[in-house]
C-alpha cells in the first residue's frame, strides 16, 4: 500500500478535565512518552502526512508534536464544537490530495500501526468510510455501531441512542479512515442537530451511505483502543503497554525472571541475552547491549550498558552513565554523566558524577566525586588501573593518574600523578588509658546545673 498517499489527522483539542491535573491530557506520559507521542509513533510507521488539531493556547502540545514529528502541521480548533468540526480545522491539510485520510484521537495511545493499515486497506478496497469497532467490557459512554444484515448503518452516540441501541455491544473506537476523494464532501455535510449540539464525526457513516457509498466496520481488541479520560484509565493503559513492551523484549531474547515487575520505557533498547532480575525500572534513553546483567531494584535512565557489565542490585544509573565491557556497578552506587571504561568496578555505596573512570580502576566503598561547588559542576578523571581507597572524597575538578593509589579516607583536592600514592587525612593519634578518664570528665560535666541561657 506504500504507493498510496495518506494523511492522518490527530485530534488533540480536548482539555481532559477529568484527569484533575494542570497538565493537558495528551501530555500525560505512559512508558516515559506523552500520550500523543504514542499515537504519533503508530501513525508515523504507517507513513504519510500528519496534521494535529490542538486547542487554543496549547503551545506545549504543539511543541511536543514538533519535537517528535518535525514535519507535522499543527492546527488550532478555536472552539470545541465536536469531532467533525475538529477534523475540518485541519482544512488546509485536507485540501491537498491524499488517497486516504485517517482520523485518530490523541487520547487513544495504544493504537497500533497494523490496525491503521487495516483501515487504510479497507479504503483501498473501495470503502468511503472505514470505522474501527470494539466490544468493551463496559460500553457506557461510547458510540454504538448499528449493524444490520452485516452492514454498518450508523453510529449512535450514547446520548442520542434509543434504549434498544444502547443494548448494542459493538462500539466506536473513534479511529476512522476516509477515502481521500470523498472525505471533504462527507465531512462538510455533517450538522450539529443532536443531544450535544456538536458536529459529530460519527455522522459520516449515515451521510456516506446516503451518498450511495460503501461503509465498513473493522473490529479490534479493547486493549488497543482504550481512551484515556481519568488517572485510573491512564494507569490501566500503562499496564497494557508494559505487558506489550515486556513481551516484545522477551520475544527478542531478553531474560526476565519476573517480567511483571520490570518497568520499561517506550524507547528502552535491550539486546538478546540481557538478563534483568526482578524489580528493575527503566527511565528514558537506556540502551543495554548483549549479555549485560541488571540485578534487582536498580533504577536506570539515560544509560548505555555494554556487554558483560553488571549493574546492581540497588544501583542507580542516571543520564550519561556509560558503562564499558565487564564494568561492575554494585549496590547503592549512583552514576551520572561518567564514562566508566572496561573492567572498572565500583561495587558499593558511591556517588560518581561528571567524569571518567579509566580501564580496570577500582573505586572503593563510600567514594564520592564532589562534583558540585554550589555554583558549577566539575569533572573528576581517574586513570587506568587507579585504586581509590574506601571513603575517599575527590574534590572536582581533579585528576588521579593511571595506576595511582589513593589511601582510604582521603580528601583529594589536588592532582595525583600517575603511579603516585596520595594520603590526605589526619594522622592517627593514640593516647594510652585515656578512654575511661574521658568518659569520667564528660559525665562530671553533665551534672553541672544547666542555665536558662544554655
Ligand atoms: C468519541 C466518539 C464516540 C466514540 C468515542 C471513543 C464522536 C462524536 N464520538 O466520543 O463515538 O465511542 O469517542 O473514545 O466522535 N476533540 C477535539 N475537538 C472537539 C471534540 C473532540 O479535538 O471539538 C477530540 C478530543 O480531544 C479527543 C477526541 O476528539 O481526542 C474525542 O473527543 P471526545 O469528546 O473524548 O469524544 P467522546 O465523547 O469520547
Ligand atoms: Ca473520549
Amino acid at each position: 500500500m506504500d504507493e498510496r498517499t495518506s494523511l492522518t489527522v490527530v485530534l488533540a483539542a480536548g482539555e481532559g478535565t477529568r484527569m484533575r491535573s494542570s497538565r493537558p491530557k495528551v501530555l500525560h506520559t505512559m512508558a516515559g512518552r506523552p500520550l500523543i507521542g504514542h499515537v504519533l509513533a503508530a501513525v508515523g510507521q504507517a507513513g504519510g502526512r500528519v496534521a494535529v488539531v490542538i486547542g487554543p493556547g496549547r503551545e506545549d502540545v504543539a511543541a511536543a508534536v514538533r519535537r517528535q514529528v518535525p514535519g507535522a502541521e499543527v492546527f488550532v480548533q478555536a472552539e470545541r464544537r465536536g469531532t467533525a468540526h475538529a477534523v475540518l480545522a485541519a482544512g488546509d491539510a485536507l485540501a491537498r490530495p491524499a488517497d486516504d485520510i485517517l482520523v485518530v484521537f490523541a487520547d487513544t495511545p495504544l493504537i497500533t500501526t497494523a490496525t491503521l493499515e487495516r483501515l487504510r486497506g479497507a479504503v483501498a478496497a473501495g470503502a468511503a468510510v472505514a470505522v474501527l469497532g470494539f466490544r468493551p467490557v463496559d460500553p457506557t459512554g461510547y458510540g454504538r455501531l448499528v449493524v444490520e444484515n452485516g452492514e454498518l448503518r450508523a453510529i449512535r452516540e450514547e446520548k442520542d441512542a434509543s434504549p434498544a441501541e444502547r443494548m448494542l455491544t459493538l462500539c466506536n473506537a473513534g479511529v476512522m479512515a476516509f477515502d481521500g476523494r470523498r472525505a471533504k464532501a462527507i465531512l462538510e455535510r455533517i450538522g450539529d442537530r443532536n443531544a450535544k449540539s456538536e458536529f459529530y464525526l460519527t455522522d459520516a457513516v449515515e451521510i456516506a451511505r446516503a451518498m450511495g457509498s460503501n461503509v465498513v466496520a473493522i473490529e479490534t481488541e479493547e486493549d488497543e483502543v482504550r481512551g484515556i479520560n481519568t488517572q485510573a484509565q491512564l494507569a490501566e493503559a500503562e499496564a497494557v503497554l508494559q505487558r506489550r513492551l515486556r513481551q516484545q523484549w522477551l520475544d527478542a531474547g531478553v531474560t526476565m525472571v519476573a517480567p511483571e515487575t520490570v518497568f520499561l520505557c517506550a524507547d528502552t533498547r535491550l539486546a538478546p541475552d540481557v538478563v534483568i532480575e526482578p524489580y528493575v525500572v527503566f527511565g528514558e534513553g537506556v540502551v543495554v547491549e548483549e549479555g549485560a546483567v541488571i540485578r534487582s531494584f536498580s533504577h536506570i535512565e539515560g544509560a548505555h550498558i555494554v556487554r558483560g557489565a553488571r549493574v546492581g542490585p540497588f544501583a542507580r544509573l542516571r543520564p550519561g552513565a556509560d558503562l564499558g565491557e565487564d564494568v561492575h556497578i554494585g549496590n547503592f552506587v549512583e552514576v551520572k554523566a561518567v564514562v566508566i571504561e572496561a573492567g572498572a568496578k565500583a561495587n558499593h555505596l558511591a556517588y560518581l558524577g561528571d567524569g571518567r573512570v579509566g580501564e580496570g580502576a577500582n573505586i572503593g566503598a563510600g567514594t564520592i566525586f564532589c562534583n558540585y561547588d554550589g555554583v558549577a559542576k566539575h569533572q573528576t578523571e581517574i586513570g587506568k588501573g587507579a585504586f581509590i581507597g574506601s571513603n575517599s572524597s575527590l574534590v572536582a575538578p581533579v585528576t588521579v593518574g593511571a595506576g595511582a593509589y589513593v589511601a582510604t579516607g582521603s580528601v583529594i583536592t589536588h592532582e595525583v600523578p600517575a603511579d603516585a600514592l596520595a594520603i590526605a587525612r589526619g594522622r592517627q593519634v593514640v593516647k594510652e588509658n585515656r578512654a575511661s578518664r574521658l568518659l569520667q570528665m564528660k559525665s562530671a560535666g553533665k551534672k553541672k546545673p544547666v542555665h536558662a541561657a544554655d
